[in-house]
């Protein structure tokens, strides 16, 4: 039986946990990494909770069904990309498995994915669920950022494909800037920053607060979202779009005047000075390849615009490095025209 039905693939992401089979262009179900379970009483919740384990292990919802359960706790596997609850993890992958995609997990081959830097642990703990919880035949975990440089190879000629790059991929729960070389992680020069995301949806949420005092609390994370995903933009440069909007807010039939862009004291750097960074640290002779093939993961990268103003901000670094190198040895150094972001 094993081989020939098609591998499933399963990658759990901080929000949202991406389901389906090899050989699909696309992900069948994409639903949110969230586990609905009963609130027992807090007095005598040790007794009770050995008493009742045999349905209580069985009352539970996963994906939408959890976020729409009265009467339960939300609770999410996964925080800022790694797994935090593993008995959590082990509920949600059982859903996964047998009420999603409806797969006998002895009968496949499994995908599943892992941050870059993943430890050991986490490793071993995902193997241990799947062969000895599930039984399944046969397991690969592969780095998200590679396969994101290998799902990048569908929008490419086939001379141009390549395992050497860097790739953004931001999430829900986190932000990274991965080099990566011949399918290798270069593990040193990683960049973490986490925030993703669903700090702009918070931040959203706490605009619409202030403007729109009449959509109901419920309702104010799902509103924030989809706000945020429909209307959200990425400008060339913030002070004058607000400039923009100020001038001549007429012309704008919507009013926006919210002032202060999203920002986190802690984590102020662009996103094109972190990937200059990142690469400014790889070894040399990667540099320009990683320059080269620059490749958006996640949906938070989805914003209209990000690639555009990404690959300026990227351009307008190097060139002004470039420059100065040239400056520096007096003329002895010419650089060559276009830096090669791209
Ligand atoms: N069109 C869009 N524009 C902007 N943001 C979007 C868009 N579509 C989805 N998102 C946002 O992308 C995020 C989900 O992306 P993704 O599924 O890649 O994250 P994840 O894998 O769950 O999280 P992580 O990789 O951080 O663990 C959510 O915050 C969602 O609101
Ligand atoms: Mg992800």
């Amino acid at each position: 039986m094993t081989g020939r039905l098609p591998p499933c693939i399963v990658d759990v992401g901080t929000g949202y946990t991406k389901l389906g089979f090899a050989g699909n262009h696309e992900p069948q179900m994409i639903i949110p990494s969230a586990v609905a379970i009963k609130e027992t009483a807090k007095v005598g919740e040790q007794s009770q909770r050995r008493l009742c384990k045999g349905v209580e292990d069985l009352d539970f919802f996963i994906g939408d069904e959890a976020m729409d359960a009265t009467g339960y706790a939300v609770k999410y596997p996964v925080r800022h990309g790694i797994v935090e609850d593993w008995d959590l993890m082990e509920k949600f992958m059982e859903q996964c498995i047998f009420k999603y995609l409806r797969a006998e997990p002895e009968d496949h081959y499994f995908l599943l994915t892992e941050p870059p830097l993943n430890t050991p642990e986490n490793r071993e703990y995902t193997a241990e669920i799947m062969f000895e919880s599930f039984n399944v035949p046969g397991l690969y975990i592969a780095v998200q950022a590679v396969l994101s440089l290998a799902a990048s190879w569908a929008s490419r000629q086939a001379t141009e494909r390549s395992l050497t790059g860097t790739v953004i991929d931001s999430g829900d729960g986190v932000t990274h800037v991965i080099p990566v070389a011949d399918g290798y992680v270069i593990g040193s020069c990683i960049k973490h920053i986490p925030i993703a995301g669903r700090d702009i949806t918070y931040f959203v949420q706490s605009l619409l607060r202030e403007r729109e005092p009449n959509i109901p609390p419920q309702m104010s994370m799902e509103t924030a979202k989809a706000v945020k995903e429909r209307f959200s933009y990425i400008c060339p440069d913030i002070a004058k779009e607000f400039n923009k909007y100020d001038s001549d807010p007429a012309k704008w039939i919507k009013k926006y005047d919210g002032k202060n862009p999203f920002a986190n004291p802690d984590f102020t750097t662009p996103i094109s000075e972190v990937v200059d960074n990142v690469i400014q640290n790889c070894p040399i002779d990667v540099r320009r390849p990683l320059y080269k093939n620059i490749v958006l993961s996640g949906g938070s990268t989805m914003f209209k615009d990000f690639d555009r103003r990404l690959q300026r901000d990227v351009k307008r670094i190097v060139d002004a490095r470039l420059r100065i190198t040239e400056q520096l040895s007096g003329g002895r150094i010419k650089v060559r025209q276009g830096s090669g972001v791209g």
